[in-house]
């Protein structure tokens, strides 16, 4: 089923192999995607869909030099450079947009403090333009800050339609700000962003909302990482917490949800997904660690209706051949992950005429 098209929303893929959001931080200081950007995604135009890296909603809100945006004009103009490419090699492209909460460092941008649904740092060091850090105490949002922040993403949504993408991804996951409202681990907030479930959902489905009146529901997902305990977030619940999402998602009919695991062989992990599975009826997409046997094993049995692969898109942008032909897979240079030019970016080649039988 793997090869089989899946329609997802208002998106009809010819496969179900999807390249996961992959931070490569070519975007430099500017945040501005460009040419580079659009011949790596190009490359990659293969995969059933291609998810664009994390994207910054707020010009103040960068957690990682060079990494891309989508807060302005030029920044949908560069934007524009990546889907023209990809379309015009057959793709389609949707926009991961995102706000990294308390996971970003004032050193990145401009001073401004990392905001947060509280006021506890992530314990550990963040990379920045002078080394590594320490991760900073972040301001707690205001109540009347938040509508802000939902406004941050419209025009997020907005400017990406603009921009030509076939629709966006919320970031809901690894701890960053729409998941450290999510996760009673961090979120230590009253009524009406906090103290409860409900009240913690209501930033991410104020913001879904927000996408959906810009894009359509069936363009817009959202990615979520409920046990996934990156940036120091917890949840004493998440079965509950996948629920809820569940089911609020399943009102909309959204185009896709899609759960990040460590190790989706883990039988927390399996479980979460089928509370996931149960409760939302739309697409479903599983990401974290599967390869072609335990992807196609995974939609055989029901369990997803898509598989997105991160990593082996890297240094295998033909990888939905490759897995169809069952011919080794390359590795990746780790130390080209970020930021650089070419190198160890679109210089992975295709497959070897020889070996593509
Ligand atoms: C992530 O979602 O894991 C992510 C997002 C933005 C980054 C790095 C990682 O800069």
């Amino acid at each position: 089923m793997l090869f089989e098209p899946l329609q997802m929303g208002a998106l009809r893929l010819p496969n179900r192999v999807l390249m996961a959001p992959l931070t490569r931080a070519r975007a430099g200081r500017t945040h501005i995607a460009n040419a580079l950007m659009a011949e790596h995604y190009a490359q990659r135009a293969s995969a059933g869909l291609l998810i664009a890296e994390a994207t910054m909603v707020a010009a103040d809100g960068c957690a990682f030099t060079g990494e891309p945006g989508i807060y302005s004009e030029a920044c949908v103009a560069g934007w524009r450079l990546v889907t023209d490419a990809v379309h015009a090699a057959g793709g389609r492209i949707v926009l991961q947009i995102w706000h990294p909460g308390r996971a970003a460092h004032s050193s990145l941008n401009d001073g401004v403090q990392p905001v947060s649904s509280g006021e506890v740092a992530i314990q550990g060091l963040i990379n920045t333009p002078a080394g590594k850090q320490p991760y900073e105490v972040p301001r707690r949002l205001r109540d009347e800050e938040l509508p802000g922040i939902v406004e941050q993403f419209r025009l997020g949504t907005r400017r990406a339609m603009a921009a030509g993408f076939d629709g966006v991804q919320i970031h809901g996951a690894h701890g960053y700000l729409i998941d450290q409202f999510l996760r009673d681990g961090v979120n230590d907030r009253q009524p009406p962003y906090g103290g409860g479930l409900a009240n913690r959902l209501r930033l991410l489905l104020d913001v879904i909302d927000a996408a959906i009146e810009e894009a359509g529901a069936d363009r817009v997902g959202l990615r979520i990482s409920p046990l996934v305990g990156a940036h120091d977030l917890r949840d004493s619940d998440p079965e509950a917490l996948v629920r809820a999402i569940a089911c609020a998602l399943d009102v909309r009919s959204i185009g896709h949800l899609e759960l990040r695991h460590g190790d989706q062989a883990a039988p927390a992990e399996r479980a979460i997904a089928a509370v996931a599975r149960q409760h939302f009826r739309g697409t479903l997409l599983l990401n974290g660690g599967f390869d072609a046997v335990s992807a196609e094993a995974a939609l055989q049995e029901g369990r997803a209706d898509a598989i997105v692969f991160g990593r082996a898109f890297i240094a295998n942008p033909d990888l939905v051949d490759r897995l169809r032909e069952g011919v080794f897979l390359a590795d990746y240079e780790p130390s080209r992950l970020y930021g650089g030019g070419a190198e160890g970016y679109t210089d992975y080649p295709l497959r070897p005429l020889a070996e593509a039988v």
